[in-house]
């Protein structure tokens, strides 16, 4: 019988082990913990990580298998820290979260702390009557705080595939949305249900009233939140003009994250599951560029060998925190959970999590 680590295994012990090494003590670690674990990959996971998991998936595909799956007592989260904090919400207080590297956050999720939002929604209250006429949507691309934070004022959560749902949902409701942290998200949804340009203001959260007049946020619909994501604001509407003269036949697909001046120059937009789907699906011998993280677009090309699948910047454009969970990471994570121990639990407080609950249930009730 194998003797058991009386101690969590250093990670130090890992750095430097040869890939084939540690696939195999991965693969060996997940077939001894059996239905024990379930390792969920986002899609833009290295293909090193992205191959023990069981399901791959966008954010909101991830969250709901979160939720479904209850009877995996361990979730093993290979994705980044906003994402590992929604499994925690949504599975059972029995289930263990473990993100591989606890440093694997989001740069836009940091772009609204707390302090802020309550600060902005207060300068809101000298201004109007906000709890009747402002309805708070947050990216999951957020800590758990602030989808609490949400969830308490009457708001909702959002991912990329069901933002238009939401707004809807959110317009319904309340005459204005405060959408965070994503600026460009919000507009490009907003954009394709017709919202006037007017009727949407910017909240820079470091200037008063985010800087704008009381006129001008007493005619908004539409507050979005001065945030973006530093992969997707990489490329540029000039990419598009290039592979649209290199090969006129080309279709142009994105994330609604990039700018909306190349969101408006694109074919098609929508979340990292529909643009795998989308160029999944397409017949033979047609053209893609894809507007999203490189992982993702690399691996695409070698899956879909009977299309010509293009990266849409000349730059790299990849996510330098989802980059971080790595064979060596994940095989850590893995050895020590079959040993008995578990490393880099995630546990959102029970205060925010009650509430996080109600904002993500409401996204969940209308995807
Ligand atoms: P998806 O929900 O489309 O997977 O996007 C998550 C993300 O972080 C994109 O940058
Ligand atoms: Fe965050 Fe952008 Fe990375 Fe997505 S790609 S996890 S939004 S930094």
């Amino acid at each position: 019988m194998k003797a058991v680590a009386a101690v969590p295994r250093s990670i130090a012990d890992y750095q430097g082990r040869s890939v084939e090494e540690l696939f195999a003590r991965t693969v060996e670690a997940k077939r001894a913990l059996g239905n024990n674990v379930m390792v969920l990959g986002h899609n833009y996971q290295r293909d090193e990580v992205i191959e023990h998991a069981d399901f791959r998936g966008d954010s909101l595909l991830l969250a709901k298998l979160a939720a479904q799956h209850a009877d995996r007592p361990n979730i093993v989260f290979c994705g980044v820290h906003f994402m590992a904090e929604t499994a925690d919400i949504l599975s059972r207080s029995s289930q263990t979260v473990i993100l591989p590297d606890m440093a694997a956050g989001c740069s836009m999720a940091d772009m609204a702390a707390i302090e802020q939002v309550d600060e902005c929604w207060d300068q809101l209250g000298r201004i109007l009557p906000v709890e009747e006429t402002v309805l708070p949507a947050v990216y999951v691309n957020s800590a758990a705080v602030l989808k609490a934070f949400c969830g308490e004022h009457g708001g909702i959560t959002c991912t990329s595939s069901n933002a238009r749902a939401v707004m809807e949902w959110a317009w319904a409701r309340r005459e204005k949305i405060l959408f965070f942290p994503d600026e460009h998200l919000g507009r490009n949804t907003a954009n394709k249900m017709g919202l006037p340009r007017e009727r949407m203001i910017v909240w820079d959260p470091y200037l008063p009233n985010g800087g704008n007049s009381a006129d001008a946020i007493r005619k908004a619909r539409l507050i979005l939140w001065k945030g973006h994501c530093s992969v997707h604001q990489m490329f540029q509407p000039a990419h598009v003009d290039y592979f649209r003269k290199k090969h006129p036949d080309i279709k142009v697909i994105v994330h609604p994250e990039c700018h909306e001046d190349v969101v408006n120059k694109a074919d098609l937009v929508g979340s990292t599951e529909f643009i795998i789907r989308t160029v999944s699906a397409a017949p033979a011998g047609t053209a893609w560029a894809v507007g999203t993280e490189l992982n993702l677009v690399n691996r695409l090309k070698k899956e879909q060998t009977d299309k010509h699948v293009h990266f849409l910047s000349s730059t790299v454009c990849q996510c330098a925190t989802m980059f971080r969970i790595d064979a060596p990471h994940l095989c850590w994570a893995m050895e020590n959970l079959a040993d008995g121990h578990v490393v880099n639990h995630i546990v959102v407080p029970e205060d925010d999590k009650a509430w996080a609950k109600v904002a993500l249930d409401r996204m969940m009730a209308i995807s």
